[in-house]
């Protein structure tokens, strides 16, 4: 393990929280996200429930988690196959899916909920969820824009409460934004951050701020991209081509919408100008919207800005 992360662990089970570490996770929603935070909480040890809407949208995590285990297994044991078939073995073998909440809830030290980037569901799954989890259960949302403190609100447990952003891909990016609310325990905090080592990620602590740090700024580079290409200043290829040679991106900004689902940016900027519609930056885009409409939601739809084959 890292030093700096090992410095981590320590620095947060120094507190009351070291005795009563997260072991036991539920992931709600196994999309994109979801899914690539259950294998990643699987593949680090943790006991994982993963539970979705239908069996359909289970198979499709489950898929997807397999192949991402193999990759992740490849790289790691490079000329080790026995290894690389046990490590996934093993973290296939701590991951159960459910499509009742009730149930996949039971036993959860932690939460994470990665469903649609709509304040209205989010609501609607935490009430439910703070009725029928146990009180020692800590919250989160894996959400990228919203107020974790006005989807905190529909509960009783804001103490145990937080926001707790993952990138995409899971398995690879090595961030994890842990979001305090005012609400937040020091406890609360302090397990967050000691199980945000523990998954292998490298912390920092946010404030409930739109975007918390990443997205605030990420989001309106997308934005602006999409009004370049709007304007007709250059075309999409180029635009990516000058930001991955002119300022290093490891992905132009149409490669990354298409990567992280236009649909999920525009849902960000979208609530971002409910807030604050004086802010040019989160002024809704016609292109944007366009493509939203046709269903050109990017890699998972199988074309955005790009085709791509399914
Ligand atoms: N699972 C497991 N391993 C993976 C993986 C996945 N999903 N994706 C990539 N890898 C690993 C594999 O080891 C892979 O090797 P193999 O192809 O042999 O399996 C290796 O990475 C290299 O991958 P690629 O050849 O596909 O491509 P790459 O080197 O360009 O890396 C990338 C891919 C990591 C996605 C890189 O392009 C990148 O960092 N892109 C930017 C991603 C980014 O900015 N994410 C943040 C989005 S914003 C967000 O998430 C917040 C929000 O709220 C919207
Ligand atoms: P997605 O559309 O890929 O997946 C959402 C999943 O949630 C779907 O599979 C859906 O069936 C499931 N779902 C919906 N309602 C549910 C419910 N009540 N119970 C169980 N499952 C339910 O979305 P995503 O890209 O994984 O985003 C999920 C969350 O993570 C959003 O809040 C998003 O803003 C945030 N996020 C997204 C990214 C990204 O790059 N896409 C990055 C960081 C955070």
């Amino acid at each position: 393990m890292a030093t700096s992360r090992i410095l981590v662990l320590k620095k947060h089970m120094s507190s009351k929280a070291a005795s009563t570490m997260i072991k036991n996770v539920t992931v709600i929603g196994g999309g994109l996200m979801g899914s690539g935070i259950a294998q990643v909480a699987a593949q680090t040890g943790h006991q994982v429930v993963l539970c979705e809407v239908s069996d359909q949208a289970l198979q499709k995590s489950r898929s997807s988690i397999q192949t991402s285990l193999q990759r992740v297994a490849k790289k790691q044991f490079k000329d080790k196959p026995a290894e690389a078939e046990k490590f996934v073995n093993d973290s296939l073998a701590r991951l159960n899916t459910s499509l009742n909440v009730e149930e996949s809830v039971k036993s959860a030290d932690l939460i994470i909920e990665a469903i649609v980037e709509n304040l209205e569901a989010k609501h609607k799954l935490f009430s439910n969820l703070d009725a029928v989890a146990p009180s020692h259960t800590i919250f989160a949302s894996n959400t990228s824009s919203l107020s974790i403190e006005e989807i905190a609100s529909v509960t009783k447990r804001q103490d145990r409460f937080g926001g707790l952003h993952f990138f995409n891909p899971v398995p690879v990016m090595k961030l994890l934004e842990v979001v305090r609310i005012p609400q937040t325990s020091d406890d609360t905090y302090h397990r967050m951050m000691a199980w945000g080592a523990a998954m292998g990620k490298t912390t920092i602590t946010c404030k409930d701020t739109p975007g918390f740090v990443v997205n605030r700024l990420l989001v309106p580079n997308l934005a602006e991209a999409v009004r370049m290409l709007e304007r007709g200043d250059a075309t999409a290829r180029d635009i990516d081509t000058a930001m991955k040679l002119g300022a290093s991106h490891p992905m132009g900004p149409f490669e990354l919408a298409d990567y992280v689902g236009n649909d999920t940016t525009k849902f960000i900027l979208d609530g971002w100008h409910k807030r604050f519609p004086d802010v040019e930056l989160f002024k809704p885009i016609p292109l944007l919207t366009k493509m939203v409409e046709e269903g050109k939601l990017g890699i998972k739809s199988g074309e955005g800005f790009y085709k791509y084959n399914k």
